[in-house]
């Protein structure tokens, strides 16, 4: 093998596109896909790749010291491609400390399996895959680059913040080989129904309110995840060790203007009239600190490392939306909470 990769949060959203995209890609490459799977981790993402010979799974939390360094010994891991972690703002808001648990002493406790494994390995790499949250909310000018000073805002953005700033004083003080990319808020298949697309795409089938937080005026930037993939395999295998990279979509819309969007292809995929699923849109709450904008100005990326996004939001979105669609039974089985018995079926 030329390289035994470790890939935390494999079960996830992004991080089964990762691993899917490693295992295809790199069949001389061991890839591991270590996840303790949470409420967020689907083993059926990776169905169509779990027996391929380059592929293995491994159920371990990350906080747990003694089975992570036993799995750096099993499989001499060269490298490490960090995803694990909590995910979702809300989820944050009312439960900061599982937050800090997973993404601050979770990364801390990997970070120092992988220091301590890699003593004499003078080629490894560790990847800390991150978020844009963690350079705060931006007016309605002005782009976040790889200088913009650090400052999280919800409880998400400052666990993910202080796990960056980890990352790099482990390169500081101990010498890790490593990257940091912080990526703008993805969409596409697979993604958990608690975020924004998914949730409406789900709701608008289930004939359910779909729940727009404030005037719905808060603007993200949107990434296909098959492109933030791409992103990651360039970084990882060309990207300059100690350096950032930012990674967007070039691709900003107002929370109301993307749920109108879903609104108007639902529509038109489930034969309704027009306006129908519009409907049901509803004005909530605010969520409590919500950042106005997000916005990446990822021109690093792109001239350095030649990466530019292949998916328009247009074609990105009929096909999350196809997908949703045509895969009734993930969604079914992760509403119901089915899923949570494919580990035990298949691996238990
Ligand atoms: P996700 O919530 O879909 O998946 C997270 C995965 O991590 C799950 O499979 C879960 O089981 C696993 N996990 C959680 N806690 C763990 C633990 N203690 N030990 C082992 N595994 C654990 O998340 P996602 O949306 O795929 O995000 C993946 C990464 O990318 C995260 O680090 C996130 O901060 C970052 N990110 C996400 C986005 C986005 O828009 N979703 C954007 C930029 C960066
Ligand atoms: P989300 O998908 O949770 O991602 P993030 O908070 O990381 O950006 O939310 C995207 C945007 O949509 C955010 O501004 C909050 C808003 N939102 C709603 O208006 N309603 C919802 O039900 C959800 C989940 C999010």
């Amino acid at each position: 093998m030329k390289k035994s990769v470790l890939i935390t949060g494999g079960a996830g959203f992004i991080g089964s596109h990762v691993v899917r995209l490693f295992v295809n890609k790199y069949p001389d490459y061991r890839i591991i896909n270590l996840d303790c799977l949470t409420y967020a981790g689907n083993l059926e993402n990776l169905s169509d790749i779990e027996d391929k010979p380059n592929y293995v799974f491994s159920k371990v939390d990350i906080n747990d010291t003694q089975r992570l360094e036993q799995v750096f010994n099993d499989y001499q891991i060269t490298d490490v491609i960090h995803l694990a972690a909590e995910s979702h703002v809300d989820r944050s808001i009312s439960d900061p400390l599982s937050f800090v648990k997973t993404n601050v002493m979770g990364t801390v406790n990997l970070l120092n399996a992988a220091k301590n494994f890699w003593k004499d390995l003078p080629n490894h790499l560790f990847y800390h895959v991150s978020t844009d949250e963690v350079y705060g909310s931006l007016d309605h000018g002005g782009y976040f680059t790889e200088h913009t000073p650090y400052d999280p805002q919800s409880p998400y953005s400052a666990s993910k913040a202080a796990s960056d700033h980890f990352v790099r004083a482990y390169a500081n003080t101990y010498g890790l080989r490593m990257v940091i990319s912080n990526c703008s808020n993805n969409y596409g298949p697979n993604q958990f129904p608690e975020k924004l697309i998914p949730l409406c795409i789900h709701n608008i089938k289930e004939g359910k309110a779909l729940p727009v937080y404030g005037k719905g005026e808060n603007v993200r930037d949107w990434l296909y995840v098959e492109d933030h993939a791409r992103a990651i395999d360039l970084v990882f295998h060309k990207g300059k060790k100690g350096e950032t990279y930012n990674i967007g979509g070039f691709n900003e819309w107002k929370n109301i203007d993307i749920v109108k969007l879903i609104c108007q292809i639902m529509d038109r995929k489930m034969g309704k009239e027009d306006g129908e699923s519009a409907k049901l849109i509803t004005f909530v709450k605010d969520r409590a600190g919500h950042d106005l904008r997000y916005a990446i100005d990822a021109a690093k990326i792109n001239s350095e490392l030649a990466w530019s996004p292949v998916q328009t939001f247009e074609s990105g979105i009929e096909k999350t939306v196809n997908w949703y669609l045509e895969n009734e039974a993930w969604l079914s089985g992760v509403t119901s909470g089915d899923y949570l018995k494919y580990y035990q079926q298949h691996y238990g």
